[in-house]
């Protein structure tokens, strides 16, 4: 009789739990007006092993993305749990490029001398590449992802294994009152409690305190036709005119930007409270927001015409790797990010067009991207002959690599990228 209870409780709350899921879906057609639809996609960092492959053990989420007219904002419309993204296998590590730890550490000298915080709080630390270039004492670091989180624990550096919410901004702020600076890379656009995200800043940030955020540029991704921006677990791609309107729900203010190269073109948002007087509007905020919207940004039939592009793109980069295999070419890939993962399952390319990834990330080699399911060798030297064409999928990094593989290029090699268009270069 207990266990039918039980069947009838579990089975009542999966009908209910459905019910919500579709309901959340529902709204978002409302709210959100679709412009891109990339098929079925894995999680992009879901690695797979042989175990898992031989399994046929992956969930493929549909990935759709959409427009919301009012607040500008562009979003993903399938809700997936974080949880499940971000887990205690994370493979993703920022400190696997040059770029990204010089660019941490350049941040870290000048919010030393501008701002000369107290306490300085990361939302999304990672493995540390940002944090390190502080004292200890002075820091707090949120990853909920557990392995990744052992990293600055071990380290030495105080670091909560949670997801940042209003319970953890309510537990900090009854250990630390100063935190004067908090800064958040490439992990706001990965939250979808935006509410939660700002509200929770909002009470553990001082009066005077600077909120920094860093994230891919809408406005970059439309003129690259880095569509590749999307996937399940870059839930916004943030524009300065959504990010305005956004925050100004939340009485903050976006007072400076700057335009970084990193992640194919990113936008960092200096932002203070309204009630803060201390800093004066930089001339390049109004600047970002005459470009986007000169380019259109705040216009759906803009929306339109960059799915265009994506199709385009997905045409012409098939087309190129066709004719090289037809010419019995041997094309690998070269950085197995996130991003290559929607590339690679949006065209249909499998291990009979490249062979196989070079990456230096130890959590992903030897394991297999997901969807595309290519394997993933560890890189350890410079290219010589491994093969005729290398696909960059670390394309934001095309200066680092470039640089690290002259003696290949020299030597005639050739890399193919599909950003801004595909082309063999
Ligand atoms: N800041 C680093 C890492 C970016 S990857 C960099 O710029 O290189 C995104 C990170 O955000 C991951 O480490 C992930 O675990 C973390 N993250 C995801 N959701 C989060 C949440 N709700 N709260 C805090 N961190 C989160
Ligand atoms: P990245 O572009 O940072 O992010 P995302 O996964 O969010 O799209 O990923 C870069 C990947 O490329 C990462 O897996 C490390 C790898 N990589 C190399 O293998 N060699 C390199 O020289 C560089 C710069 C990156």
């Amino acid at each position: 009789m207990e266990t039918l209870n039980l069947s009838i409780l579990f089975y009542s709350f999966a009908i209910y739990y459905k019910k919500l899921i579709t309901l959340n879906y529902i709204i978002y057609f409302i709210m959100y007006k679709k412009f891109l639809d990339l098929g079925l996609q894995p999680l992009a960092n879901k690695y797979l092993s042989k175990k898992d492959l031989i399994k046929k053990k992956e969930h493929l989420y549909h990935l759709e993305v959409g427009f919301n007219k009012k607040s500008k904002l562009v979003s993903i419309l399938k809700n997936i749990s974080a949880e499940k993204m971000f887990d205690n296998k994370y493979p993703y590590r920022s400190s696997m490029s040059k770029t990204m730890r010089n660019s941490f550490k350049k941040l870290a000298q000048k919010v030393t001398k501008t701002f000369d915080p107290n306490f300085i709080m990361e939302i999304g630390s990672n493995d540390g590449s940002f944090i390190k270039n502080f004292d200890k004492k002075k820091i707090i670091s949120i990853e909920p992802c557990k392995n990744v989180a052992n990293i600055t624990k071990n380290m030495g550096y105080k670091t909560y294994s949670n997801f940042w919410n209003i319970k953890l901004a309510k537990k900090i702020k009854s250990k630390v009152k100063n935190i004067d600076l908090i800064y958040a890379a490439n992990t706001i656009s990965h939250i979808k409690n935006l509410n939660s995200v700002f509200k929770s800043i909002n009470h553990v940030l001082s009066d005077k305190g600077v909120l920094i955020i860093e994230d891919p540029s809408l406005l970059e991704c439309f003129k690259k036709v880095s569509y590749d921006q999307f996937y399940n677990e870059h839930i916004y791609i943030f524009s300065l005119l959504s990010m305005k309107n956004l925050l100004k729900k939340y009485k903050f203010k976006v007072f400076n930007i700057e335009k970084l190269s990193t992640h194919g073109g990113s936008l960092r948002y200096y932002i203070k409270k309204d009630s803060n007087n201390k800093f004066r509007t930089s001339k390049k905020v109004k600047e970002q927001l005459n470009r986007e919207m000169k380019f259109g940004l705040n216009r759906f039939l803009t929306y339109i015409k960059f799915s265009r592009n994506v199709e385009n793109s997905r045409k012409k980069l098939r087309a190129i790797l066709s004719k090289l295999k037809k010419q019995n070419k041997k094309i690998i890939g070269y950085g197995s990010t996130a991003k290559v993962c929607t590339i690679l399952t949006f065209c249909k390319i499998k291990s009979d067009t490249l062979d196989y990834f070079f990456d230096t990330t130890p959590n992903k080699i030897g394991k297999y991207i997901p969807g595309s399911h290519i394997y993933v060798k560890k890189y350890s030297k410079p290219l010589t002959n491994e093969a005729d064409y290398v696909f960059l999928g670390a394309w934001n990094f095309k200066k680092e690599i470039f640089n690290k593989e002259r003696k290949f290029i020299k030597k005639g090699g050739k890399f193919i990228t599909h950003v801004p268009i595909p082309k063999i270069i």
